[in-house]
């Protein structure tokens, strides 16, 4: 299979669109991915498991994040992962919505500004 990573990122990750990642995060992907303060009982459970994103940055066990990777996680939610929970969501989210989401992952290991760690924390206004 051919597997074609693009990287031409079309969205700059500042505190605007990280804030967007968030909340399309919080309703589509928090239910098996986990919060920063919750991991999802879902995704714990699932064979194979879902990668709880914001639990690395707590444990710290994984290296500091690229630009690439972004795209690799661009990559994975467009597409997602068969014979897994891991939907795809080509058809769910716009191109444009992907790449905030990507990049909000790309960043998860690194402090967030407050208004999107509120986001994630489902206290935003
Ligand atoms: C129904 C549960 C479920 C939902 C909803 C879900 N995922 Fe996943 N996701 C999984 C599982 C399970 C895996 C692990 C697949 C594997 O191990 O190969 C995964 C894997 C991934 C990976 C690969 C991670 C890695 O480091 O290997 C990415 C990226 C990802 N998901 C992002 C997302 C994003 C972004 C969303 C929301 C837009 C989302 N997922 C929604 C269950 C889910």
């Amino acid at each position: 299979m051919e597997v074609h990573i693009p990287r031409n990122n079309p969205v700059p990750i500042n505190e605007a669109t990280l804030r967007e990642g968030a909340s399309i995060y919080m309703s589509e992907c928090a239910f098996c991915h986990g919060v920063p303060a919750i991991e999802s009982q879902v995704g714990v459970n699932t064979f194979p498991k879902a990668p709880q994103f914001f639990r690395h940055h707590a444990t710290g066990n994984r290296p500091p994040d690229s630009a690439n990777r972004a795209a690799a996680y661009h990559w994975f939610v467009e597409n997602g992962v068969r014979l897994t929970a891991m939907p795809s969501f080509k058809h769910v989210l716009t191109d444009r919505e992907q790449w905030e989401v990507a990049n909000l992952l790309a960043v998860s290991e690194t402090p967030l500004p407050e208004s999107v760690k509120k986001v994630l924390a489902g206290s935003a206004d």
